[in-house]
């Protein structure tokens, strides 16, 4: 990310908000703090969106930011981690949306500096109060380590963690890539992360081709050029060497019968992205 709050993360936002108001439920995953954190802009998102792609990469753009969130969520509670670290974490609103003042989760949102800036003064102007359970954590994967960022911040590295990485990993260089998920394999054991990867050409269909040629235009525009790209084999190499072992990796048919089974709206994810889970 080149400069000021991301951009991405806004049109990730408006995204997971606007399946609530146009599409038909249940939902796949439902945010309903997302328009109002994004500010009236969203329908110029919207609108920019709408116009830049056709409708099957439309869908299955939305659809692989509905599953990646809910895949990640659905993995927590499975865990039972006791610390959510949300790597990148935009405008994600699981603080909102799990308000548990007493609960025994703690949330730490480790984002950009510039992006969690934005983020405060958007929540304060919708009327969000601060979520007690998190805590911000400012890290620029390029500059600083997350162990850094989460030794000021009060992790406690003898607990296990989950951590959700989610459209991150491909705006950053390889060694920031590297660098965050060792320093993941280091947590306690029962720590996991679930993060995405931007998935190589070669493995692309038609639809996840426009939806890849499209984004990366539209990225490298807002200053938050594609920097990775990995196989599914590559992937999983990317985990072992840097000290994880993959617990899942399920592809798009796996996704689709898991998560949009009954759909007939076309919403489904694209195959530019690939999800994985790996443990510590
Ligand atoms: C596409 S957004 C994804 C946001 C969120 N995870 C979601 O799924 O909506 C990319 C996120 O990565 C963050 N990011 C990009 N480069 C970064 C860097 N060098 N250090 C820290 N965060 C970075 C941005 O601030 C933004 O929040």
């Amino acid at each position: 990310m080149e400069t000021g709050p991301s951009r991405t993360a806004m049109a990730a936002a408006v995204m997971r908000g606007r399946h609530r108001l146009e599409d038909a439920p249940p939902p796949v995953f439902d945010d309903p703090f997302a328009l109002d954190l994004v500010g009236p802009v969203w329908r110029r998102f919207a609108a920019r969106g709408d116009a830049s792609r056709g409708k099957a990469a439309r869908r299955e753009l939305t659809g692989g930011i509905l599953v990646r969130s809910r895949y990640a969520e659905d993995r927590l509670a499975l865990g039972g981690q006791r610390q959510y670290v949300i790597l990148g974490a935009g405008l994600d609103t699981f603080g909102w949306r799990h308000a548990d003042p007493g609960g025994a989760l703690r949330v730490f949102e480790v984002d950009h500096p510039d992006t969690q800036g934005w983020k405060r003064e958007r929540a304060l102007a919708a009327g969000l109060a601060p979520p007690p359970a998190v805590v911000e954590v400012p890290v620029d994967f390029e500059v600083s380590t997350l162990r850094e960022g989460l030794d000021a911040a009060g992790f406690a590295w003898e607990q296990p963690a989950f951590f959700s990485w989610l459209g991150v990993t491909m705006y950053l260089t390889l060694g920031a890539v590297e660098a965050t998920l060792r320093t993941v394999s280091e947590c306690a054991a029962g720590s996991e992360v679930v993060f995405t990867y931007g998935r190589a050409d070669q493995h692309l269909d038609a639809v996840g081709r426009e939806v890849g040629a499209t984004l990366s235009e539209a990225v490298a525009r807002v200053g938050e050029p594609l920097r990775t790209r990995f196989s599914r084999d590559e992937a999983e190499a990317l985990v072992r060497r840097c000290g994880l072992g993959v617990a899942e990796h399920p592809d798009r048919d796996e996704l689709v019968a898991r998560y949009f089974a009954a759909r007939e709206d076309g919403l489904r994810p694209y195959t530019a992205e690939g999800l994985i889970a790996a443990r510590a």
